[in-house]
């Protein structure tokens, strides 16, 4: 099996790309493992799990609550659990960010490890440490930052998941190469077919290219106070439309995209050309780079965003593809880029 690591100050991760049952076999004679899985994750993909005792959430991002960690907690004192356990949270973006809180916070803190089955989880929610729930309306409000063990991103999974799911996941690894890594946004534009069809090498290729980005800047910033933040481009705009309009959290963050490549370029930041070239690759994903939604409402939840202070925001705007830095931008200054993708 592949395998790489990332080393943070909260702790070290192992990454490794393979058999997750065949990786979770190997370690399990050494410690007692409890999974936590979703009820669509256990439905589908049970087989891979049988022998092992396992926790059940409800699916989808409404079960991101302090309740359900609770109900976690009961669970892992029923089992007594203690340090020398460990517990595996099998799932998309929310049953890891729930399993690594509960983890992280039960008797001070138990080893825990992920197995992500969406390619959002693969790229970018199970990476990275940061784990936690949503409180009183706001996404994400409580919750630590902690490296999980282990990682492993076993690609069998994908072939189950709904086309929708997968190209929102997509726009995560797109955001990577727009902003960190321009061999990786090539690889994307010239091999974005064979990917969502999930064609083992070049699947691979991208979702290690995109780990291994993530991992650097995590590596190097992870709590988030520099370099990790390029990692929110598209998401200023994109978090505020995910409010607004509904939409998966990768179709949203590509039309924030799309907003703030097109705000670099009225800065004088970013050449249109390499705009454009944004822009048409996430439409040839299949994402949206624009979509019918009240400006106004776009705009109020922009200026109620969690990394403006004042009249600001700080914002992550490429230079070129593959490269960009933070920008101080007036809440005003987003008003024609939003104005352009509310269509
Ligand atoms: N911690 C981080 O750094 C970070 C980063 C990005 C996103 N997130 C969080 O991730 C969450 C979104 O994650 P997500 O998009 O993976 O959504 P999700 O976990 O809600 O999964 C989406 C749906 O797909 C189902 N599913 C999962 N794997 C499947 C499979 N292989 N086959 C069929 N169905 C499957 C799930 O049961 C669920 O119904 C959000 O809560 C977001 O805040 C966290
Ligand atoms: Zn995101």
């Amino acid at each position: 099996m592949n395998s790489m690591e990332l080393h943070a100050s909260s702790g070290s991760t192992k990454v490794v790309f393979g058999d997750s049952r065949e990786f979770l076999s190997s370690i399990t004679g050494r410690t007692e493992m409890i999974l936590v899985v979703d009820d669509n994750i256990t439905r589908i993909h049970g087989g891979k799990m049988n022998g092992f005792p396992r926790i059940v959430l409800e699916a989808g991002e409404s079960a991101k609550t302090l309740k359900t960690v609770e109900g976690i907690y009961h669970e892992l004192m029923d089992k007594d659990v203690d340090k020398s356990s460990l517990i595996v949270g099998i799932g998309g973006g929310t049953v890891s960010d729930i399993t690594g809180f509960a983890a992280s916070t039960f008797k001070r803190g138990i080893p825990f490890g992920f197995v992500p089955t969406t390619l959002l989880a693969q790229v970018d929610a199970s990476i990275g440490g940061k784990n936690g729930v949503n409180f009183n309306g706001y996404k994400n409000m409580i919750g630590v930052v902690r490296q999980p063990d282990f990682c492993v991103i076993d690609f069998s999974f994908l072939k189950t998941l709904p086309l929708e799911q997968l190209v929102s996941g997509m726009a995560e690894i797109v955001k990577c190469g727009a902003i960190l890594d321009p061999d990786l946004f090539l690889l994307v534009e010239e091999n974005y077919g064979e990917i969502i069809s999930l064609d083992a090498g070049r699947l691979e290729q991208a979702v290690s290219r995109t780990v291994s980005s993530k991992m650097k800047v995590v590596g190097e910033d992870e709590m988030d106070g520099g370099e990790r933040m390029k990692l929110n481009f598209g998401h200023t705009v994109g978090h505020a439309i995910e409010k607004v309009a509904s939409l998966p959290h990768g179709h949203s963050i590509s039309i924030g995209m799309a907003a703030e490549s097109w705000l670099a370029v009225q800065k004088g930041i970013l050449p249109s050309n390499e705009a454009r070239r944004i822009e048409t690759l996430l439409k040839d994903i299949g994402l949206p780079t624009r979509y019918k939604m009240n400006m106004d409402e776009v705009l109020e939840a922009i200026s109620k965003d969690k990394k403006g202070s004042g009249d600001s925001i700080n914002i992550a705007l490429p230079h070129c593809i593959g490269s960009g830095s933070i920008h101080k931008v007036r809440k005003e200054e987003f008003k024609d880029a939003v104005k352009r993708v509310c269509a």
